[in-house]
């Protein structure tokens, strides 16, 4: 990295205001670390906007028999060829995903005083607010901030650990999540033909982290991204977005808007599902784009295995192995899975490909 890039990265980590304190300050150009590569800019122009939809899937009827086969059918569809799908009555209320909005625009809005004694780049730290998790590895900084509640050192946090301004809605939201991926954990070990409790039996349920993300308006949306192609470092992730959109999948070559539906949530299959599974379910790539219009706010719960068992050893499940279907990648710990994940900028090669 050439020293003017590495003073403006260090000028703007030290502002702790993150991208809506350039936002607040009035900016009409966006400051020259946020400007992708040009090869990626000229690359754009390639790919093709699809009229494609991610699978939706209505979770109404899973108890009973008739329902639940076809839902676990469409699960195994969906995870296999996108990676991705859209869930319908899953089970949280409505007022509990409006409650987590707001509670996360409250809290990248309040006083910048408050907010900056969260701003930090510990990873040790259960609560955390920043901007770009990989801002001194990335080639082009993204226009978003973040704040991020990680249980993958134990697998609770206290009330009065989170942020006092959205503390009641997130820990009502996180708990209601916690319910709702072991539901979907049983469904994925039914689709890849197990028990259901099989997944969870492998703590795929544990080691929640929540990402609160805040992207905020962009003056010049077409030469940067809210998040840069990258896939989840997760068993699975559950995904609560507003209603302004910007979040894309990449399938067969072309980027396919998950067009927000009012209360719906969207699920995608990760890297460690994809190894587990041995590639039968697939961790898709996926990015936001900026926009002029926000802020676009969301939170990602990715459900990544815990760091207090970080001994247990994860690789494809046996039962799933044969000989026509030999191991495709070795066992690892999600200690050092998430060492490789956080060596690296997001946008870079899935760790996927580390683990072969
Ligand atoms: C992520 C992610 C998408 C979004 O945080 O990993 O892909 O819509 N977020 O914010
Ligand atoms: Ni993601």
């Amino acid at each position: 990295m050439d020293a003017e890039r590495s003073e403006e990265l260090k000028a703007f980590d030290n502002t702790k205001a993150g991208v809506k304190g350039l936002v607040d300050a009035g900016i009409e150009h966006i400051p020259k670390m946020f400007i992708r590569p040009p090869d990626e800019l000229a690359e754009e122009r390639n790919f093709q906007q699809s009229h494609l939809q991610v699978p939706v899937i209505d979770l109404e009827g899973i108890h009973r028999t008739d329902r639940h086969e076809d839902i676990v059918n469409e699960i195994r569809t969906a995870s296999e060829t996108w990676g991705f799908f859209q869930v319908l009555n899953h089970g949280i209320p409505l007022s509990v995903l409006d409650g987590m909005i707001d509670g996360i625009r409250s809290f990248h809005e309040q006083d910048l005083e408050t907010k900056k004694e969260f701003y930090s780049r510990d990873r040790t730290k259960q609560v955390r607010f920043d901007s770009n998790i990989d801002l001194y590895r990335s080639t082009a900084a993204n226009w978003r901030d973040t704040l991020t509640i990680s249980m993958l050192a134990r697998d609770h946090v206290e009330h009065e650990d989170l942020p006092p301004i959205c503390r009641d809605a997130m820990f009502e939201y996180i708990n209601h999540a916690k319910n709702l991926g072991g539901t979907l954990l049983d469904l994925l070990s039914e689709a890849l033909g197990l028990e259901p409790g099989h997944l969870r039996g492998m703590e795929c349920d544990k080691g929640r982290i929540f990402v609160c993300q805040y992207y905020p308006s962009c003056p010049q949306p077409e030469l940067t991204l809210g998040v840069s192609n990258h896939s989840d470092p997760s068993f699975l992730t559950i995904l609560l977005q507003d209603q302004i959109g910007g979040l894309q999948v990449l399938h067969e070559n072309q980027w396919v808007n998950v067009q927000p539906i009012a209360g719906a949530l969207v699920i995608n299959t990760g890297d460690l599902l994809q190894i587990i599974s041995n590639d039968k379910f697939r961790s898709t790539g996926h990015r936001v784009v900026a926009n002029r219009v926000g802020p676009r706010i969301s939170t990602a719960c990715f459900f990544s295995g815990s760091l207090y068992r970080s001994e247990k050893p994860y690789g494809p499940i046996k039962e799933l192995m044969s000989e026509e279907n030999p191991p495709l990648y070795r066992e690892f710990s999600i200690g050092e899975f998430m060492g490789q994940f956080s060596s690296r900028a997001l946008g870079d090669k899935s760790s996927v490909e580390h683990f072969k």
